[in-house]
């Protein structure tokens, strides 16, 4: 893995945190209260990073599930936000795009919280990172539409070498997969070859070859990795954005799990 990769997720954390800041969240919240809040948590991420490669993806994933769920900051949180006074794992599963959600879905569920189809195709971007696991796609392998078939949307190519290498049954729900193979560590456009070669792990993933507005999105990211991170960096900026509170919303958890 080379430094590079980390380099250039280090700098979208970075723009995500930076990012957030608009007419109420500040830059430099704290400069007062905590000055060196940032440095602190640019220092963890720098020293954890190398040493635990899936921290990359997880922290994108905690800003995701952070702003699509009411609930509250962590480490990497832009300046200035407070905790919900809510947390029911149920929000999890209301609000939140799953593996499974097809465009329609998705689309709705993003629309939600103000994001378009441009966000879903790039956000969907950061699968260039990270794992799933079998249970996210043995439905697709084994049993799609409950008759023991596999989902005509897969590449069979791949469906094949799935059912043979990684997840050997339908009872598999643990095995781990890399959702742009060969390159997980990478933030590149990884993702975006497999997507349109069918070969997207989940159902959200090839549910962005169907429409001709999400598909030619996937086709503009494929024209340049650099235009890519910019545009990412500016929906993960949007997606920071939402469901904030400020000022005397809501309250600072003592254990960011758990309302006061
Ligand atoms: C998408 O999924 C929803 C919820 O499962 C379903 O009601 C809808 O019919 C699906 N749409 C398409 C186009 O398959
Ligand atoms: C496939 O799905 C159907 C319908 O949900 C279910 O009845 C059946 O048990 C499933 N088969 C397996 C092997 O899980």
């Amino acid at each position: 893995m080379g430094s590079q990769s980390w380099l250039n997720v280090l700098i979208i954390c970075l723009i995500a945190i930076i990012g957030a800041t608009h007419a109420e969240l500040q830059l430099g919240f704290y400069a007062k209260s905590c000055p060196k809040a940032e440095k602190i948590v640019l220092k963890y991420v720098h020293e954890h990073i190398p040493n635990a490669p899936s921290l990359a993806a997880a922290l994108i994933r905690l800003h995701f599930h952070d702003c699509f769920v009411r609930g509250g900051p962590y480490w990497n949180v832009p300046t200035g936000r407070r905790d919900g006074l809510i947390s029911k794992a149920a929000d999890v599963f209301l609000g939140l795009p799953a593996p499974f959600h097809n465009l329609t879905t998705l689309l709705t569920l993003f629309g939600n919280v103000g994001l378009d189809a441009t966000d879903l195709v790039l956000l969907s971007g950061a699968h260039t990172i990270g794992i799933g696991h079998c249970a996210s796609v043995s439905n697709r392998l084994y049993n799609f539409t409950g008759k023991g078939d596999q989902d005509p949307d897969l590449d069979s190519k791949y469906a094949k070498t799935l059912k043979t290498f990684k997840c050997k049954s339908i009872n598999d729900q643990t095995t781990a997969l890399e959702m742009d193979p060969g390159s997980r560590n990478t933030f590149d456009l990884g993702y975006y070859k497999q997507v349109v070669k069918r070969r997207g792990l989940f159902q959200s993933d090839v549910a962005l070859l169907k429409s001709s507005t999400t598909r030619s999105i996937v086709a503009q990211q494929l024209q340049s990795p650099e235009k890519f991170f910019v545009e990412f960096a500016k929906s993960m900026e949007k997606m920071g954005r939402i469901n904030v509170k400020i000022g005397t919303e809501g309250e600072i958890r003592k254990h960011c799990a758990f309302v006061n």
